[in-house]
């Protein structure tokens, strides 16, 4: 990506690796900036961070569609228009159609590291399973449920007297870092997916 990188990204909680990102581009030298805040529901946190920030934000809920694949294609007519070159998927619970991923280079956060414990309690399921270390997975996304290619991880340990909420916690404080540093350098150097082999570096796109 030659120029800023235009980032639409996609909430749908707390949105605190949104904020990660919003901090990281008010550095004019980290290469992107986010364009526009994506939820698949009003009245999250995610939401407010984005219009504290003068980030324009759009929400449309799957139960306003009379089908999923309306909604799919609301969504990407809503992103198309901020024409970015990279959407963002950070703690966005909805998965999206392979319609709106041919159309847009997507990254996903998840708190885990794949391919083990995908799907939606990524914690909560390496804790029962009582692995030693965990972590956070950023990867391209794909038809799958956090089996696309892998673009950068990051390991955490977990400790003895971790509760999923304690594990998940200092799982997302690695996973911003990891989502910050590997997005700035997308913005600044390009990424190339070759089959699952992602590269950052190599001029693609
Ligand atoms: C993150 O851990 C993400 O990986 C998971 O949900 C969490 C979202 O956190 N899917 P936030 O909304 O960015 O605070």
């Amino acid at each position: 990506m030659d120029r800023t990188a235009r980032l639409v990204v996609l909430v749908s909680g707390s949105g605190t690796n949104l904020q990660a990102l919003l901090d990281a581009c008010a550095d004019p030298t980290y290469g992107a900036r986010v364009v526009a805040v994506g939820a698949d529901r009003e009245g999250i946190e995610g939401l407010a961070r984005a219009e504290r920030a003068c980030v324009p934000t759009f929400s449309r809920s799957v139960s306003d569609f009379e089908t999923r694949e309306g909604w799919d294609s609301a969504m990407a007519t809503l992103v198309e228009r901020f024409e970015p070159d990279l959407v963002v998927s950070a703690g966005f619970m909805k998965l999206l159609s392979t319609d709106f991923l041919g159309r847009f280079l997507t990254l996903n956060t998840h708190p885990a590291l794949c391919p083990a414990f995908p799907g939606m309690h990524g914690p909560r399921d390496a804790l029962e399973h009582g692995v030693k270390v965990t972590g956070a997975t950023l990867f391209v996304v794909d038809a799958g449920v956090d089996t696309g290619p892998i673009v950068a991880q990051v390991p955490v340990e977990v400790a003895e007297d971790d509760d999923v909420a304690s594990l998940h916690e200092r799982i997302k404080t690695a996973e911003r870092a990891m989502l910050v540093d590997a997005v700035g350098r997308i913005a600044r150097e390009g990424i190339t997916v070759e089959g699952r082999r992602v590269r950052i570096g190599g001029r693609d796109r």
